[in-house]
């Protein structure tokens, strides 16, 4: 908390790997001469890239290799089709059988690559890509990175998982249907599935067990699915067990997440770690969970300075304030001048709807629809409608870099 030397460093839309006119390939191939022959091949074919690092422009083809379990590929590739809208899935296999690759086609594998691989079967293969991809490409399509909502709670308690589940559950909801992932990178209590009644078998801890793994696939793969299509990933720590989630693992996880999903929200708990520091860096906004306790208001006021101080810019910085009452506006304003920050959105004080949401692990907008909290949920989720535009056709770098221009808050305009 009192970390003063500390820097947020701006995460630049702009990855290495950016150049939409040249597609990138990703090889999540587990064998490695398989992997190191078909690296060799493609690094010789013009026009297309291997992908290297995990941010930037999505790739646009994945290759990958057929599990020992097919049904568990078949999946996977569904599951790419709806994450990786615009990649194309390659197959390959050292094993040929024609009843499990139509399955892999049919779930919408585009190409199969037999090992041992051949030059002139890979080449085909990307030869037919390239006409494909040149034929859907549009000149000034650019693919925008996804926008990261970090949540950060004044103090412990707040509402903030709370604020970020309904958030994501709303979103998915969007008329324009955006991807939307929910992250739990609280590491002394992720207690995010619960909220979900979801029992994820994978976390962050697959990720930090082996972090050169992390691809688009090896994403996907450990993802848990909720309603709608909306995708969580568990933190998998907490105070009672070993390890810490670190900072890279959580770097390297939101700059793929954001080259696939619109909306990637960050449950980022109470506490000011190194990991937390680094996913608040990462998000395009940070959401600063409130009330109007005393204690409460005394710590927020201790972060927004903080947050402040270490450089972020102040309209990245959003007050939220949570169990409102509306005849606390004298509290409110006065509570706004002392933390010098304009509350960005409000959300009424409804205990029973929300503990009723949480016991069923079903968002309030599901449970108790006709409340005005769910309401203010889904009008929170609708404030961020206006650029919001389905995946591969959004506005591009720029509406990425300041997504809000023409937005005003809930409650004012004119922010601190
Ligand atoms: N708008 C609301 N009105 C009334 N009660 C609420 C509201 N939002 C959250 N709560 C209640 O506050 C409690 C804490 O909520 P939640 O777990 O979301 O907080 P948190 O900040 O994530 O807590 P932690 O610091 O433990 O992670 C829950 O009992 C929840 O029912
Ligand atoms: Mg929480």
């Amino acid at each position: 908390m009192t970390d003063s030397t500390w820097k947020p460093k701006r995460v630049s839309a702009t990855a290495p790997d950016v150049s939409p006119d040249i597609p990138l390939v990703e090889v999540s191939v587990r064998s490695p001469k398989c992997k190191g022959d078909l690296e060799g091949i493609i690094g010789s074919i013009s026009g297309v890239k291997l992908k290297v690092s995990q941010g930037g422009q999505p790739p646009a083809i994945i290759i990958l290799e057929l599990d020992d379990n097919p049904e568990q590929t078949c999946r996977v590739i569904r599951e790419m089709g709806k994450v990786a809208k615009s990649a194309e899935i390659f197959l390959t296999s050292a094993t040929l059988d024609s009843g499990v690759l139509l399955e892999c086609m049919r779930a919408g594998a585009k190409e199969f690559l037999a090992q041992p691989i051949q030059k002139n079967e890979v080449e085909g293969a990307f030869e037919r890509f390239l006409e494909r991809f040149h034929a859907a490409m549009k000149p000034d399509e650019k693919v925008a990175a996804g926008q990261v909502f970090g949540f950060f709670g004044g103090k412990g308690g707040v509402g903030t998982t709370s604020i970020a589940v309904n958030l994501a559950a709303a979103l998915v909801n969007l008329p324009s249907k955006p991807s939307v992932v929910l992250v739990d990178v609280n590491q002394h209590g992720g207690d995010l599935p619960l909220y979900l009644d979801l029992q994820p078998s994978h976390s962050f801890r697959d990720i930090a067990s082996d972090l050169s793994r992390l691809d688009q696939a090896f994403l996907v793969r450990i993802l848990t699915s909720y309603d709608n299509g909306l995708k969580v990933l568990a933190s998998g720590y907490d105070d009672l067990s070993t390890g810490r989630l670190n900072a890279d693992c959580v770097e390297a996880t939101l700059k793929l997440f954001q080259s696939s999903f619109d909306y990637i929200i960050l449950d980022c708990g109470h506490v000011l770690d190194l990991t937390t520091k680094k996913a608040l860096e990462m998000s395009s906004l940070i959401f600063v969970t409130s009330t109007l306790m005393v204690p409460v208001v005394h710590r927020t006021k201790r972060i927004l300075e903080l947050l402040r101080g270490s450089g972020f810019p102040p309209n990245k910085i959003r007050l939220i304030m949570n169990r409102y009452l509306s005849m606390e506006q004298d509290v409110l304003k006065e509570t706004e001048e002392i933390l010098k920050q304009k509350t960005h959105w409000m959300f009424p004080n409804d205990y029973p709807s929300v503990s009723q949401s949480v016991n069923s692990g079903k968002p309030v907008i599901d449970v108790a629809a006709r409340t005005a909290i769910a309401k203010s949920y889904k009008d929170f989720a609708q404030s961020f409608a206006a650029s919001d535009q389905p995946s591969s056709v959004k506005g591009g770098i720029a509406s990425w870099l300041n997504p809000f221009k023409s937005r005003s808050p809930q409650s004012s305009s004119a922010e601190a």
